[in-house]
């Protein structure tokens, strides 16, 4: 399956939520989850939301609803990831809406491109996103 490597991310971005869950439950200070928050975003969203607005969106019209909805979940989540203000409360919805917005990738976007891209541009969408890494090292893993 040609996006793969993106759901590969995505399971990233779940993983994320998890553990932020797990921050909570253990009474981890707010200071170490907004530290993880940050790296987060840095190492694996940030870049995550580039390729996907570069390569994989435009497969649609820019105008297309589901377009228009993932390009709207991404800017609110880049103020949840950012946002250095009430961010106990910030970082609950965060781990709610990260969550749903991989479920509409996977789920509906995804399934949408895979059915009117090409077989050629799906192949370079992979080729795009072969060698890039994933799941790095974080240096507090609080939720072990
Ligand atoms: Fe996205
Ligand atoms: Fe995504």
């Amino acid at each position: 399956m040609a996006l793969q490597p993106l759901s590969r991310q995505h399971h990233f971005g779940l993983l994320f939520s998890w553990k932020l869950r797990k921050g909570f439950e253990r009474n981890i200070s707010i200071k170490r989850l907004q530290a993880f928050r940050d790296w987060f975003f840095v190492t694996e969203i940030r870049p995550h939301f580039e390729a996907e607005e570069r390569f994989l969106f435009p497969l649609l019209e820019s105008e297309h609803p589901l377009v228009q909805r993932a390009l709207a979940d991404h800017r609110t989540l880049e103020t949840l990831f950012t946002t250095t203000t009430d961010v106990e409360r910030t970082l609950r919805v965060l781990e709610l809406q990260l969550k749903e917005h991989i479920r509409f990738e996977e789920r509906v976007l995804f399934n949408k491109i895979q059915e009117v891209a090409t077989p050629e541009e799906l192949e370079k969408i992979e080729q795009v996103h072969a060698n890039e890494p994933t799941s790095a090292y974080y240096v507090d893993p609080f939720w072990e």
